[in-house]
């Protein structure tokens, strides 16, 4: 019999989860509350939780095998764990860490690979006083809210994601820059997705879109505007204000999430995360269309129009 006891935390997503030791072997029976209640609230939030990186590493293992990490640039990763990625603001040999400013704008991790991750674990190490939320959206709400004749639009559409829309990476060192650019060419995903589990759509974009396969430039920047605007309307969002030793694990297939620089950048934020491996690879490269000359001269009318 479980112990474990669920508080939801929001009506969009969020659970608190109680009752479990996430630094000893887990139970069939737990396992499976777990997952259900995954399911259920999207965000889970174990609180007072003392993870190593080991004890992170089989948690995360009881919900999908491991991403490879091959997204990322080597120096980000824990140097004896290669499972766990360090999100860290504190210098590193002399330098800003690489992921001093990861995660600032609305996105679904991974989707510059062809495999975006089915969900992250992510432990909280170290914090500022305040400040330094996350805030994640349910994207299952935000397609169940949209017209039909929106939902029909959206059927067939793919976008375009792509790595260099990060927000700040620019402000990151040139050899993480480069590395994240060479091993993350832009990717074309489908933007409805149909969750492996709950069989429920939602829908997939986020502010590292460039534009939809098909579309003039003004087109897809409207229709993106409109789509994440409504994905992250408040209605939909879970905040989150992290305490030491939480451990929060989400469902990577039906929500999108930001990490807000709310916080005073002298002070430390130290977080571990474990990605799961998505389970469909559905992306493919996005190369630049050839144009014909009629094509040309109605994009190049539309541009002055
Ligand atoms: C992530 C991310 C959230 C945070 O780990 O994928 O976006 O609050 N970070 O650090
Ligand atoms: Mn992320």
């Amino acid at each position: 019999m479980s112990q474990i006891k669920i508080a939801p935390l929001g009506f969009a997503a969020g659970a608190e989860v109680t009752g479990v030791d996430l630094s000893k072997p887990l139970s069939s029976a737990d396992q499976s509350v777990i997952n259900q209640a995954w399911l259920k609230h999207l965000v889970l939030v174990f609180p007072g939780q003392d993870l190593s990186p080991e004890q992170q590493i089989a948690f995360s293992r009881h919900f999908g095998l491991l991403d490879p990490q091959e997204s990322q640039a080597p120096t980000t990763l824990h140097p004896d764990h290669r499972e766990i990625l360090v999100l860290s603001n504190k210098m590193v040999n002399g330098k800003k860490s690489g992921t001093h400013n990861s995660g600032r704008n609305w996105h679904t991790d991974l989707t510059y690979t062809p495999r975006p991750a089915k969900g992250a674990i992510l432990h909280c190490k170290e914090k500022p006083p305040v400040g330094g939320d996350t805030m994640w959206a349910n994207l299952y709400l935000a397609y169940e809210t949209l017209s039909p004749r929106i939902q029909q639009l959206l059927e067939g559409l793919e976008a375009i994601h792509d790595v260099t829309l990060i927000r700040g990476l620019e402000q990151r060192s040139p050899d993480v820059i480069a590395e994240m650019k060479r091993r993350n060419p832009p990717m074309i995903h489908p933007v409805i997705r149909i969750h492996p589990e709950t069989k429920r759509k939602s829908y997939l974009v986020g502010q590292r879109v460039r534009g939809f396969v098909g579309m003039g430039d003004d087109e897809s920047r409207h229709l993106l505007d409109m789509l994440n605007e409504h994905a992250t309307a408040p209605e939909f969002v879970f905040r989150h204000r992290w305490q030491l030793g939480d451990v929060v694990m989400w469902d990577n297939r039906c929500t999108s999430h930001v990490a807000l620089g709310d916080f005073d950048q002298t002070q430390p934020r130290v977080m571990f995360r474990c990605s799961l491996e998505g389970e469909q690879e559905t992306g493919r490269l996005f190369e630049r269309p050839q144009t014909d000359d009629r094509a040309a001269m109605v994009q190049a009318v539309a541009a002055v129009s």
